[in-house]
Parts: C-alpha cells; sequence; structure tokens
C-alpha cells in the first residue's frame, strides 16, 4: 500500500517528478534537436561546414542563465523539501527504535516495547533511533523516510501515516547473515483501534515469551526447532549441546546456569557451528527478573506456549474455502469425520486405500499433491509454511472432527 496523501512522501515525491520532469523534457528537446541536424546538415546537402551565427551574444547569455536558474531551482526547492523531513511537528508522538542485528525493538513513552511500529493515524510519529551494535538502517518506503542508526548516537526520522494499514519497514545497511531477515512493519491504526491497542494488556502469555519476542530473539532463534542463523530455542532443557570455549570443546546438558551466561556473556561459550554473532543482554536491556523469567520458560517450567488455535488457522489459511466441515463438498474432500474414514488415493500411478491416520494428514497437508484423494484435482497449495507446532495442531484437529 503506498498512498502518497501522507506528508513526507508528498515531499520526496514532489521534488522527484520536478528534477524527473526537467530532464525528460531537456532530454527528450535536445534528442529531437540532435536528429534534425543529423538529417538536416547530412554530409550529402552541406559537404562544406559553414557558420551563420558567430558571437551572438543574446545566445550565449540565454543558454547561460536559462540552465542555470533551472539548476538553481531544483536545489531550491529540493533543499525546501528536505528541511521539511528534518523538522519534526511539534505535536509528534516520540517512540525509541533500537536496531541490533538482526531485529528492530520499538518503546513507547509508557515503555511497552514492541517489535512492529504500532502508530496512531493523522498524529506525527518521530521515531528516534539507534543501534547496539554495528550499522543498520531505518528505511519505510512507503514513508519515502531512510536514516542510518548508528551505535552510541541517536538519529531520527518522522512521518504521519494517513491511512490505516500496515507498512513494510527495511534495513538498509548490511549488516552480517541476517539483514535480509530484518524486516517488520509500521501498524497504522485508527484512533479508535490505537486506543484499544494501547490499553494496558493482562497477557495470558507467559512472561519469558513476552520478553523474548520483545527483544527481537525470536528473529534468529526458532522457538519451534527449526534451523535458522542461531540455534533453535525448542525443547532446550537437559539437551545436550556441543559448546566451544576458547580453544576447548565439551559437551553440556542445558541448564538455567548455562542460559543466564548464554544470554548475559553469549561470546564466551558457543554452540558448536554457530558463529559469535550474538550481543550480550546487560541488565540494561534485560533486567535480572525478566532474564529469570525467559529461563523459566525455556526450561519450561513455566507455561509452556500457547497451543496454536487450529479452527483459527483452517479460517486464516483460506482451508475452508474449499473443505467443509459439515459434510458439504465444496472443492476439495470435507473434513467431517475425515479421522474415522478410509480413503482412495491416487499415488505413484498406482490406487490404495488407506485408513486416514496422522501420518496421513501430516503428508497431506506438506505433500498434499504426492497423494490424491480419488476423484479430486491436484490443486492443493503446500502448507509448508506452518510450524511444527501448527501442522500438529491442525492434524490433532482434524482427527476428531
Ligand atoms: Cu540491519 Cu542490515
Amino acid at each position: 500500500m503506498n498512498p502518497l496523501t501522507n506528508p513526507t512522501a508528498q515531499a520526496v515525491d514532489n521534488v522527484l517528478i520536478y528534477i524527473f520532469g526537467f530532464s525528460l523534457i531537456l532530454l527528450l528537446g535536445i534528442t529531437a534537436v540532435t536528429v534534425y541536424f543529423v538529417i538536416r546538415y547530412r554530409r550529402s546537402k552541406c559537404p562544406e561546414p559553414t557558420s551563420q551565427a558567430h558571437g551572438h551574444l543574446g545566445l550565449e547569455i540565454l543558454w547561460t542563465v536559462l540552465p542555470t536558474l533551472i539548476v538553481l531551482t531544483m536545489f531550491w526547492y529540493g533543499w525546501s523539501n528536505y528541511l521539511g523531513l528534518r523538522q519534526v511537528p511539534d505535536n509528534a508522538l516520540e517512540i525509541k527504535a533500537t536496531a541490533r542485528m538482526w531485529s528492530w525493538q520499538f518503546q513507547y513513552p509508557d515503555g511497552r516495547r514492541e517489535s512492529k511500529l504500532y502508530v496512531p493515524v493523522g498524529t506525527p510519529i518521530k521515531v528516534i533511533m539507534t543501534s547496539v551494535d554495528v550499522l543498520h538502517s531505518f528505511f519505510a518506503p512507503a514513508f519515502r523516510v531512510k536514516r542510518d542508526t548508528v551505535p552510541g548516537m541517536e538519529t531520527y526520522v518522522w512521518f504521519t501515516a494517513t491511512e490505516p494499514g500496515s507498512y513494510d519497514i527495511f534495513c538498509a545497511e548490511y549488516c552480517g547473515t541476517g539483514h535480509a531477515d530484518m524486516i517488520t512493519t509500521i501498524e497504522a491504526l485508527n484512533a479508535e483501534d490505537y486506543q484499544q491497542w494501547s490499553q494496558p494488556v493482562v497477557s495470558a502469555e507467559p512472561r519469558g515469551l513476552t520478553v523474548l519476542n520483545e527483544q527481537g530473539c525470536t528473529g534468529c532463534h526458532s522457538l519451534d526447532g527449526s534451523e535458522g542463523i542461531a540455534p533453535s530455542l525448542f525443547q532446550l532443557a537437559g539437551a545436550e549441546r556441543a559448546l566451544v570455549r576458547g580453544d576447548r570443546g565439551e559437551i553440556i546438558a542445558i541448564d538455567s546456569d548455562y542460559l543466564h551466561r548464554a544470554i548475559r556473556q553469549p561470546e564466551i561459550e558457543l554452540v558448536e557451528g554457530y558463529d559469535p554473532m550474538m550481543p550480550p543482554y546487560d541488565e540494561q536491556t534485560i533486567s535480572e527478573d525478566d532474564l529469570q523469567a525467559v529461563i523459566n520458560y525455556l526450561m519450561g517450567t513455566a507455561t509452556a506456549e500457547p497451543k496454536p488455535d487450529a479452527r483459527q488457522l483452517l479460517e486464516d489459511n483460506g482451508c475452508l474455502g474449499c473443505h467443509s466441515t459439515d459434510g458439504s463438498l465444496i472443492v476439495g474432500p470435507t473434513f467431517k469425520g475425515i479421522g474415522q474414514r478410509g480413503v482412495t488415493l491416487e499415488r505413484d500411478g498406482k490406487t490404495v486405500e488407506i485408513q486416514v491416520d496422522a501420518d496421513y494428514l501430516r503428508r497431506a497437508l506438506l505433500k498434499p499433491n504426492e497423494e490424491i484423494v480419488q476423484g479430486f484435482a491436484p490443486m492443493m497449495p503446500a502448507a509448508d509454511y506452518l510450524s511444527t507446532a501448527e501442522i500438529e495442531a491442525l492434524v490433532e484437529y482434524l482427527l476428531t472432527q
């Protein structure tokens, strides 16, 4: 979504159109005259070069002054609009942004932290930015704002969202392995939704999980066992890990003490096969209480992550557009009674009969077109973008339909 009604986008676009417009007119004009001269004064027509205009003062002045004026107007127009991008309106809402390898964190005046930038529509937002490790760059193309974030220094951009919606934020400065994943969004909410969002939430989510999300840990460490640029946090308690400490290797069983060290001083012990990339999280960044909550969560002594809502997943992923839950036929087989029935499948050109079980449902979700239910067309997209936990929740739900 790219509405051009917001002030920063308009400032940039107007200058771009102005400079581009002039350049285009000149390009076309000069090219046309060149082509005309090439034809009009070709060698066969004018074998000897002759000049009728020598030292025409008026012409000389005209083509010196005119381009100078054009270039000066471009400068003046660009400069005044650039100043508009740097002068923040007085009523702007200030939000702090912290960039780190490889996530963004936004902190609101009331202390709330988020990994997405939630803003009210119509209010100018001043994003005051810094970085805790290397150079990153905050780039919100919809608002035409881009600024580096620099360790030990504050920089800022401002923008106003004029329409509710979700707008991309990219990191526009190469910052290492996870640079391309350093993506989040500006969520522009209308007044009512923003009001609701800013209510203090009584979260059913365990505190440790909230901290992991707020701090952007999940940008590098998965929670479901999938491999990323850093070790997964799935089922950590008691798991054996090969660590490298200096030039010595060692195998340990993960416990609370290890997790504490791994978060406060991650550079000291490395999990074998991974590079030392994680920045240390000191007490200013994660308080001792929050760190304890994270450790409790990871060790599984706190409530586990809420189970994915299977019914919601079916709705959100559009499954119910093709599969009914009431026995009626849409495009795909109905989900009603799917756990209790046998199906006839076409597999590798052969026809087989099987009883539906968890294994079959997993295959049907992840590789739907390898086995086709007889009488149906192979048209379902693979749901391989779902996490393991989500797939398991769906399988369990479907078996009981
Ligand atoms: Cu951060 Cu690129």
